[in-house]
């Protein structure tokens, strides 16, 4: 069966190599037709890829976002014109290809923009509410203290990947570093009125990489202690993009997080706090149609059962996804199916499965069982991980 199929998708080939052939690179727009260097594509970014970032949203105004609740999107304030009834915004979720016929979209029944946005004490940030809830979306939790607004930081979006440039089809993704507050309000005089308690700077200094046009709204996060990811901020401005001298600034989301928090409940919702992960970050070969293989995570310190909502992530590199069968092993030897083989030849499982585990007591050894069950493609499970 798996014969005929690759035979009939031989054709696609082409595309496929073409695309692989710009990754990482120039997405939104082919090489140059004068035959130059192509423009390096966020500014600076790299390809992400489907699933590495869950939460993101495209937003139709040109704007990112990130889940907030399975039907609430966090944006930014200059993103949206007013509180009030919306129905003219459509949201993208669940792709890195805007125009992947996987995309689940959902039309906003209402905005709430932030009301200290435009007053000396900054705050922009906004929530569309929208029409029905993705269930089962992937929630990226908010920043309540300040204690990560520091380090390196990632964003993504699909903004223009230079000043002035087209939006990307691709979803983006780069690394910036945190600029502290004096060092930003003097790297150029547009800095000058930085809100030192509502805005926070990052980006790379010798310029290169930043978030551009279009990016707004969309997330900059990083990992906690715990090795979760939460949001710090929410992309503003800047003056250009990628300039030497001129960082991003970003929404400092641990200041508004009780007013993002208070006003997610008045829309009926309640943000996810930051979960409590446990990964394994060897690599296991997977053999080829051949006996299954396990990856061990061990769970310390959680007090009684496991959630019904336990996140599963896996990152399995693999030249054909419809070959493997994935199941979690419980530490009691209670197996869950997270992924039967099917004819699906695209490559790599990166994506989060949710498990209701709550039979299960949460400490010991859980094991993610991985089988190739047709012959040909191999790969290797990259990384797991359990958050609780
Ligand atoms: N205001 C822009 C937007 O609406 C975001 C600009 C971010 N600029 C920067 N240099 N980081 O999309």
């Amino acid at each position: 069966m798996r014969d005929t199929l690759r035979r009939t998708l031989a054709l696609g080939v082409g595309v496929v190599a073409v695309l692989a052939a710009f990754a990482g690179q120039a997405i939104a727009a082919p090489p140059s037709p004068d035959g130059g260097t192509p423009t390096p594509m966020v500014v600076g970014g790299t390809q992400a890829a489907k699933g590495e970032f869950p939460w993101m949203v495209r937003l139709s105004m040109g704007c990112g976002g990130a889940m907030l609740t399975e039907q609430l999107v966090l944006t930014a304030a200059h993103c949206v014109s007013r509180t009030g009834n919306n129905t003219s915004i459509t949201a993208t979720y669940g792709v890195v290809d805007l125009q992947d016929s996987t995309r689940i979209t959902r039309a906003s029944t209402y905005v709430h923009r932030s009301p200290t946005y435009d007053t000396a004490t900054g705050g922009d940030w906004a929530i569309v509410k929208l029409a029905s809830p993705i269930t089962g979306a992937a929630l990226l939790p908010i920043a309540t203290t300040a204690a990560h607004n520091t380090g390196v930081f990632s964003v993504a979006g699909w903004g223009a990947t230079r000043e002035g440039g087209g939006q990307s089809r691709y979803l983006l993704k780069a690394n910036v570093d945190y600029i502290d507050d004096t060092t930003c309000k003097n790297s150029d005089p547009y800095y000058a009125d930085l809100i030192p308690a509502a805005e926070l700077c990052a980006g790379k200094l010798a310029g290169g990489v930043d978030t551009c046009q279009g990016d707004s709204g969309g997330p900059m996060f990083r990992r906690d202690d715990n090795g979760a990811w939460v949001q710090v901020g929410i992309v503003s401005h800047g003056n250009g993009c990628a300039r030497p001298e001129n960082p991003g600034v970003y929404t400092e989301v641990s200041t508004f997080a009780a007013a993002i928090k208070q006003a997610a409940a008045d829309l009926g919702g309640t943000p996810q706090p930051p979960g409590k992960v446990f990964e394994n970050l060897n690599n296991v070969t997977i053999p080829d149609a051949g006996a299954a293989v396990y990856s061990n995570v061990t769970v310390t310190g959680i007090a009684g059962n496991a959630p019904s909502t336990l996140k599963v992530g896996v990152d399995i590199k693999h030249t054909y996804s419809g070959d493997l069968v994935i199941d979690l092993v419980a530490p009691d030897g209670s197996t869950y199916r997270l992924k039967n083989s099917s004819g699906s030849s695209t490559p790599n499982v990166v994506t989060t499965y949710t498990v209701n585990a709550s039979s299960e007591v949460a400490n010991g050894t859980w094991r993610l069982k991985v089988q190739d069950v047709y012959s040909q493609d191999t790969g290797y499970v990259d990384a797991w991980r359990l958050t609780f």
